[in-house]
């Protein structure tokens, strides 16, 4: 469970979060708004990349907003970036166990196992051996997903992971993040511009409009708010044309 108090994060002129309060306590949660909405910039700040001007936020019940970002990975949170952070000259198998070196577990063969596991888990067992810069946008985002899933994750937030991906790639995504939480027990805090993905995906939603709360509940109520439809009138045609 995700509790943010009075958050606000500053960049000179700029507020990007502005006075958020929030709980968000479903397994998995959508993240939308317009470009500019300052969703990223929540996930940093969870994740410890940015620090709040003022405001609290909790995860499980641990305050996490003094604890530096390397500390929250220990914590159990984890993310992926918009911009995906796989290395070019690592194949996918190096890629995703550079992340478990520094995870925790107890043995090497622990490791391993965890890293097939993930591997396996979004799908990419037979491209272990193919480098990071022959991996298509789809394989570089569902390995990003993979590196995120190393170690014990109580909370995985997902920046994007839908964007530049083909249809089925999508749809194969949907799969992937649905079953996070079974198959490791932690939260799920999804943004993506593809509202049909935060449809299939997310229990719950909540709507960012330039650092001010929009809306927060089950998704699909949320979608049919008359100030959301406004904000998203083009991806509510392009949800409408493709069903
Ligand atoms: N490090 C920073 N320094 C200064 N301004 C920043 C910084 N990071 C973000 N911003 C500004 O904060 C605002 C929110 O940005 P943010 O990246 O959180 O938006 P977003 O909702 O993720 O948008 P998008 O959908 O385009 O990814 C923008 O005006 C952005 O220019
Ligand atoms: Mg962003």
């Amino acid at each position: 469970m995700i509790r943010i108090e009075n958050l606000t994060v500053q960049f000179g002129g700029v507020k990007p979060i502005d006075g958020l309060t929030v709980t968000l306590d479903k397994s998995i949660v959508g993240l939308i708004g317009p470009n500019g909405a300052g969703k990223t910039t929540l996930l940093n700040v969870l994740s410890g990349f940015v620090t709040p001007v003022n405001g609290q936020v909790s995860v499980d019940g641990v305050v996490i907003s003094e604890i530096p970002a390397h500390k929250r990975a220990h914590l159990g949170l984890r993310r992926t970036f918009q911009t995906d952070q796989i290395a070019d000259d690592l194949t996918l198998w190096e890629n995703v166990e550079a992340i478990a070196d520094h995870a925790g577990h107890a043995t090497h063969a622990d490791a391993q196992r965890d890293v097939q596991r993930a591997i396996d888990y979004v799908g990419l067992g037979k491209r272990i051996h193919r480098k990071g810069s022959n991996l298509t946008t789809g394989e570089r985002h569902l390995t990003e997903i993979a590196k995120a899933l190393i170690g014990k994750p109580k909370l995985v937030m997902l920046d994007e992971p839908g964007a530049g991906m083909s249809e089925s790639e999508t749809q194969h995504l949907e799969k992937v993040i649905r079953g996070i939480p079974e198959y490791c027990g932690a939260q799920v805090f999804l943004i993506d511009h593809d509202v049909a993905l935060i449809v299939a995906c997310c229990e719950e939603t909540m709507v960012l409009d330039f650092g001010k709360l929009l809306a927060l509940g089950p998704t699909k109520e949320v979608l049919e708010q008359p100030e959301v439809r406004r904000a998203y009138l083009g991806d509510f045609e392009a949800m409408e044309a493709a069903a």
